[in-house]
């Protein structure tokens, strides 16, 4: 007889990522590319030109997305566990991909949260699409302000080395390995 319980654990013999992981995962992805790729561009820019106040904008509305995400996310993470490989990684393997997920995931808060506190610290916008305004939480501190924006300009060097390596990572999984990795975050066919 099937209980409720064992309606909600996830199979044991699950060997990719459930639906929900699945969408965040890839959803965040795109946001965070995103997010890069407008923060990098606004790097070269003069400060204060409103071409990048504006990109800025769009680049916090994002992030803040990102924040809220990645709390739903690790939660859900941390309520179902990860798949099963079908073909066991070796331990090194096993263990190097367990630290750089962790990065990742520590990098997914702290970039947004260092943005929020060099953003809402310095007295600037905290916007959201245009739609509305995220509280400030913070009184205003230039120097909590300056630490905010260090912690997110190194944040940033952080992530594109730990992305490149999960990047390089899969890419290995796929076309030299061909194991099943990749299909782990893809849909069932
Ligand atoms: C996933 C979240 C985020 C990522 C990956 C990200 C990434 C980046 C990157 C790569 C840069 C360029 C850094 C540089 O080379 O100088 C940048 C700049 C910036 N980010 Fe973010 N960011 C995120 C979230 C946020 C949030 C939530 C805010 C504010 C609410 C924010 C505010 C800013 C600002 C104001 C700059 C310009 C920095 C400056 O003037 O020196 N970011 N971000
Ligand atoms: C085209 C880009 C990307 C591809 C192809 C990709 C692919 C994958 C794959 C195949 C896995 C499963 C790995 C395994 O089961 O061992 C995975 C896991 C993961 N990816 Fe990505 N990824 C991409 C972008 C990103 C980005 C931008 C982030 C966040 C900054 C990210 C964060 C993660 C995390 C944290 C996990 C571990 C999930 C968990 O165990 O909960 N990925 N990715």
């Amino acid at each position: 007889m099937t209980t409720l319980s064992d309606a909600a654990a996830p199979p044991a013999t699950a060997t990719r990522y459930d639906r929900l992981q699945r969408s965040l995962h890839w959803l965040m992805a795109l946001i965070i590319f995103t997010a890069i790729g407008i923060g990098l561009y606004c790097s070269w820019l003069v400060p204060g030109t409103p071409e990048r106040q504006a990109l800025l904008e769009i680049h916090k509305s994002l992030g803040l997305t990102a924040l809220t995400l990645v709390v739903v996310r690790v939660l859900w993470r941390l309520a179902v566990g990860a798949p099963a490989y079908v073909k066991p990684l070796g331990r090194l393997t096993h263990l190097a991909a367990g630290a750089g997920h962790l990065a990742l995931y520590a990098l997914m808060l702290l970039m947004p949260l260092s943005g929020y506190v060099f953003s809402a610290a310095g007295g600037r916008s905290l916007p959201w699409f245009g739609l509305f305004q995220w509280p400030n939480l913070l009184p205003k501190d230039p120097a909590l302000a300056e630490l905010g924006r260090f912690v997110h300009g190194w944040g940033a060097t952080a992530i594109y080395v730990v992305l490149g390596l999960h990047l390089a990572a899969v890419l290995w999984h796929r076309f030299v390995l061909k194991d099943e990795v990749l299909a782990r975050m893809l849909p069932p066919r």
